[in-house]
C-alpha cells in the first residue's frame, strides 16, 4: 500500500508545453558545462516529486513508470525513508566502514544476509553502486577461486567501469574506443522466449572448444535481464546455469541490481525460478534513490583476507539509514503492492496489445514489465523509431517512459504506484499509439 498522503490524483497535468521556459534555462546550463557523455532521454527538468509522480520546475506533473532508471522503489520522499535519513545524517555524515564500526553498517549486513536466498550463512560487502559491487564481486570470484575466466550473456548490463564494462554486452557503444578490456570474459546467448532459439548450443560449443570449465571462476547473470530487453528467461535456463556451476566449482553471481529490492513482487527475482545464487548483487532501489549496494556472498565462498578489499564511501551511516527504512518498507509493504499492481499493469498492457499490433511481446513479472515494439507481429522486426517517437509523445503527454533493449520500453515504476497511476498511465499510451498511427 502507497502511503495514505500519496493517494491523490491531481496528475498527470502539463500547464506549459516541456520544455517550458525554467526548464530550457537549466538545460542550456547544463548543456554549456556538463559532459557531453550524458544521455538525457527527454527534456525533464526535476523539481520535486510525491509517490509515483515527478514535478518540473515550469509546474507539470508526470506520471513515472521509470523511476530514475527503477531506482526510486519508495517513490522521491516517502515520509519514512526522509526521516532516518535526517535522523542519521544529524548524527555523523561520514566514518569509513571499511575501517571502524557503526550500528547501522553492522544491521545492515545482517539484514542483508538475513533476508539472501539459500540456505547456510551470507556475508555482506556495501558499495556506493551496482558497477562497485560488480567488480568487487569478480575480484571475490577470482580469489576465492583462483581462476580467471568469466562468463556473461550477450545482452547483459553490468556496469561502466572496466570489470562491469567488459561484462556488458547490450549496446557496442558503452564499449567501443575504450579498450583494451579485461582478459578472459566470455559472452553467451541469453534465453528468450519471445523470439527462440536453443541459448545453451553455444555454451557447450564454448565448453567443448575454447575454454575448460574447471578453468571458469564465475557466470554473471542477470535473473531478469534489465538494459537488455527487461527478458524473463525460462526456468530451465536458470537452472542449467545453476547445474553447471555446481558441477565445476563456478560461482553463480545473480546480478539482481535492476531486478532485486521488491520489484518483481518478491524480494529477490531469483526466487522467482527457485534458483539460489552463490553471490547476489543489488544497489539501485536499495537506498530509495541514495547511492548505496552490497555484495551478498555465501559464507563460504567470500573469502578475501582482512584489507583485501575496501572503500571509502560504501555503506556510508546516511546510505545505510536510508537503505534499512526501505528494507522496512519494501519487505511490509511494497513487495506486496509490486505483485499485485503489477497484475493490474498487466493485463491493461496485454489489453492494449489486442489493439495495437505493433506491441509484439508483454512481459516480465511484478512491477519490471518489458513492452516490445515490433514493425510486424509476423517477423518481430525490433521498430526502433516508433519507440524513440512514443517515449517523446509520451513524455509530453504527461507519462515518463524509459526504453531498453533494441525496441522495449521498460516499466519500471517506483514500488509506491497506485491504480490512478497504472490507468491513466495507459490511457497515455493508448492516445499516443494511436496518434502515432499504430
Ligand atoms: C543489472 C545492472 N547491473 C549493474 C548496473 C550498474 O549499476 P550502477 O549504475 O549503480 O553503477 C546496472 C545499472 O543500470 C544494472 O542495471
Amino acid at each position: 500500500m502507497p502511503h495514505k498522503s500519496a493517494v491523490r490524483t491531481d496528475y498527470p497535468r502539463i500547464i506549459t508545453a516541456p520544455p517550458g521556459p525554467k526548464a530550457r534555462k537549466i538545460i542550456e546550463l547544463d548543456r554549456e558545462f556538463s559532459s557531453p557523455s550524458y544521455i538525457k532521454e527527454y527534456p525533464l527538468v526535476v523539481a520535486g516529486g510525491r509517490g509515483a509522480m515527478l514535478e518540473d520546475v515550469d509546474g507539470n506533473r508526470y506520471i513515472d513508470w521509470m523511476a530514475g532508471i527503477a531506482v526510486s522503489a519508495t517513490g522521491y520522499n516517502h515520509p519514512k525513508v526522509v526521516a532516518a535519513i535526517q535522523e542519521a545524517a544529524g548524527k555523523f555524515l561520514h566514518i569509513c566502514g571499511t575501517d571502524f564500526y557503526y550500528e547501522a553498517m553492522a544491521r545492515l549486513c545482517q539484514r542483508l544476509a538475513e533476508t539472501a536466498p539459500g540456505r547456510g550463512k551470507h556475508r555482506v560487502f556495501l558499495t556506493n553502486s551496482g558497477t562497485e559491487a560488480v567488480e568487487g564481486a569478480v575480484k571475490l570470484a577470482r580469489s576465492h577461486t583462483k581462476r580467471q575466466h568469466l562468463i556473461a550473456f550477450e545482452g547483459a548490463f553490468h556496469g561502466r567501469s572496466y570489470a562491469g564494462m567488459t561484462l556488458t554486452c547490450s549496446k557496442v557503444k558503452y564499449r567501443a574506443g575504450f579498450g583494451p578490456l579485461l582478459p578472459e570474459v566470455s559472452h553467451l546467448p541469453y534465453d528468450n522466449p519471445y523470439r527462440g532459439g536453443d541459448p545453451m548450443a553455444a555454451a557447450r560449443r564454448l565448453f567443448e572448444t575454447r575454454v575448460s570449465p574447471k578453468e571458469v571462476a564465475a557466470v554473471f547473470m542477470e535473473p531478469i535481464q534489465g538494459e537488455g530487453g527487461y527478458i524473463m528467461p525460462s526456468q530451465s535456463f536458470v537452472k542449467a546455469w545453476r547445474d553447471i556451476c555446481d558441477e565445476f566449482g563456478i560461482l553463480l553471481v545473480f546480478d539482481e541490481i535492476q531486478s532485486g529490492m521488491g520489484r518483481t513482487g518478491k524480494l529477490w527475482a531469483c526466487e522467482h525460478f527457485g534458483i539460489e545464487p552463490d553471490v547476489l548483487l543489488t544497489a539501485k532501489g536499495l537506498g530509495s534513490g541514495l547511492p548505496i549496494g552490497a555484495i551478498v556472498a555465501k559464507e563460504k565462498a567470500m573469502t578475501w583476507g582482512q584489507g583485501t578489499h575496501g572503500t571509502t564511501f560504501g555503506g556510508n551511516p546516511v546510505c545505510c539509514a536510508a537503505a534499512l527504512a526501505t528494507l522496512d518498507l519494501v519487505e511490509n509493504e511494497l513487495c506486496a503492492n509490486a505483485a499485485r499492481m503489477g497484475q493490474r499493469l498487466k493485463a491493461g498492457l496485454l489489453e492494449l496489445q489486442r489493439r495495437h499490433p505493433c506491441i509484439g511481446d508483454v512481459r516480465g513479472v511484478g512491477l519490471m514489465l518489458g513492452v516490445e515494439f515490433v514493425k510486424d507481429p509476423s517477423d518481430k522486426e525490433p521498430d526502433t523509431d516508433l519507440v524513440a517517437k512514443l517515449e517523446q509523445l509520451a513524455f509530453r503527454k504527461g507519462l515518463l517512459l524509459l526504453s531498453c533493449g533494441r525496441a522495449v520500453i521498460r516499466v519500471a515504476p517506483p514500488l509506491v504506484l497506485t491504480e490512478h497511476d497504472i490507468d491513466a498511465g495507459l490511457a497515455i499510451l493508448d492516445e499516443s499509439l494511436t496518434e502515432l498511427g499504430r
